[in-house]
């Protein structure tokens, strides 16, 4: 059976008190509509529609960043969620199977449960609506069963005292027959306490003319939506506690986890240790058997094997680590690959470098790699001994096994097993310091009372 998917994202969010449109918050550094396109997208649907509103440019350019293929439907004004699915006829109105509608701002719904309603959508059944018992079940639409049966789903605000009492609740998210979709969406009206076109009543409907409507239940948790700030922030604790749940379960140790952030993509291999206080920005992936150490701050890096990280070390983005690297502490790795075997274990900078296997980057190390306005690289081979605060004036290569004193501020290129010293000589003069101190000493008392 064919999948479309539409994803209602028009709403303006209210309760966020943000210019930001809602959708694009963010839960572990993506936006809550990334989210729910991840999860959707391993159904494999052959058209996602998005009905964008409030802010729609926006959601439209990020979006887009990611998935580009993608078709995005404005609804101008906002008239309930049956209307909001409507916007998207034209873009379905020669597609023939199931049309799945979702939420933009309800996370956390898995891809089982969606492969679960879809299934159930297949056993003969033309209606499925994901529903959810709930304790609270507030604003929520109730579902009225019968027999097993869904015949209608209510609205709070519609509600009698009776149907108040009921615990199962509307998830938002409906699968349908895209046909059918459309036929019942022209019979809704906006005759109730909203005054909105609700998608909801498309239940009483499909009821009223036979078909089979079934529910598929899941966990309460699944369905929550983000309208404030709070749940927002309710949502990351919730979502950091899956995903670090999720390392350990996949073998990785991680110390007082509840002091490790995540990024909604980071990859972490077995037997990788974290150590607290650690952050990892988007696009990390840590093979098995890496070392973090704590307050290391990871973004867009590759960490392979046996290499160690920190403690109090930044990988920015374009940081790839061969296996056994070693970077210390107060290391700074922006867009440089560091081979096999070689170590800046102390207080360097090293950007737009790619360093070869073996090396040892000595302690204060800086390659300086702007001028300004450009950015240039800096080439260092296999084997080499960098002494202790070495600058590296780019763009400049450092040829295999060479060396450089240390202090040494490196301009012209280094040949292979030559020793680089660029330092102003030293000299000592003979007592010197003796006599210096003397007189020091003795006009600082002239100057005490
Ligand atoms: C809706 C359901 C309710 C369900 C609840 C679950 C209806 C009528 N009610 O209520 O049964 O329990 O969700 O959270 O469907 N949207 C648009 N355009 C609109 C209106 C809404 O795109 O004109 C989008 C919103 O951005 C949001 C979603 O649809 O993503 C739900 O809208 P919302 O107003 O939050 O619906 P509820 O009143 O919470
Ligand atoms: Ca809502």
């Amino acid at each position: 059976m064919e999948t479309a998917i539409i994803v209602l994202a028009a709403g303006m969010g209210k309760r966020m008190d943000s210019d930001l449109p809602k959708v694009l918050h963010e839960i572990a550094g993506a936006p809550l509509i990334t989210h729910v396109l991840n999860t959707v997208k391993n159904l494999e649907p052959q058209k996602i529609v998005i009905v964008t509103g409030h802010g729609a440019t926006e959601v439209e350019n990020k979006v887009t960043q990611f998935e580009p293929d993608v078709t995005f439907v404005k609804q101008k004004i906002q008239k309930g969620t049956g209307h909001a699915v409507n916007c998207a006829r034209s873009h379905l109105k020669d597609f023939k199977g199931s049309t799945l509608i979702v939420y933009g701002d309800v996370p956390f719904i898995t891809a089982d449960t969606y492969a679960d309603i879809l299934a159930m959508k297949e056993k003969n059944t033309d209606m499925v609506v994901l529903s959810f018992n709930s304790e609270n079940p507030n604003n929520y639409g109730r579902l009225i069963v019968d027999n097993g049966e869904l015949i209608r789903i209510v609205e709070a605000k519609d509600a009698s005292i009776d149907e108040l009492n009921i615990k199962l609740c509307n998830s938002g998210v409906i699968c349908v027959d895209n046909d059918l979709l459309f036929d019942l969406l022209n019979k809704i009206t906006n005759k109730n306490a909203n005054e909105e076109y609700y998608l909801t009543d498309i239940v009483a409907l499909a009821y009223a003319q036979n078909y089979s409507i079934k529910t598929v239940i899941c966990e309460e948790p699944e369905t929550l939506g983000i309208n404030t700030r709070l749940e927002l922030s309710h949502a990351e604790i919730v979502f950091q506690e899956k995903i670090r749940k999720l390392a350990v379960e996949n073998g990785a140790t991680l110390i007082q986890p509840e002091t490790i952030y995540f990024s909604f993509d980071t990859e972490i291999g077995r037997d990788v240790y974290i150590g607290p206080n650690v952050v990892f920005g988007p696009g990390v992936t840590v093979e098995s058997g890496a070392k973090i150490l704590p307050f290391c701050h990871l973004e867009g890096c590759h960490i392979s094997q046996g290499s160690q990280v920190g403690p109090f070390a930044r990988l920015r983005p374009g940081t790839e680590l061969s296996e056994n690297v070693r970077i210390g502490n107060f290391v700074e790795v922006k867009n440089s690959i560091v081979s096999q075997g070689s170590k800046v274990n102390h207080l360097s900078y090293i950007g737009d470098t790619s360093i070869g296997e073996n090396s040892n980057i000595g302690a204060g190390t800086i390659t300086c790699n702007y001028d300004g306005a450009n950015k240039h690289r800096t080439k260092i081979g296999d084997e080499v001994f960098l002494g202790s605060n070495t600058l590296l004036v780019a763009p400049v290569a450092v040829g295999n096994q060479s060396m450089t004193a240390t202090g040494t501020i490196v301009t012209k290129d280094i040949p292979q097993g030559d020793l680089a010293i660029g330092r102003t000589k030293q000299e000592n003069k003979t007592g010197y310091a003796n006599k210096l101190m003397k007189l020091l000493k003795s006009k600082k008392k002239r100057k005490d009372p």
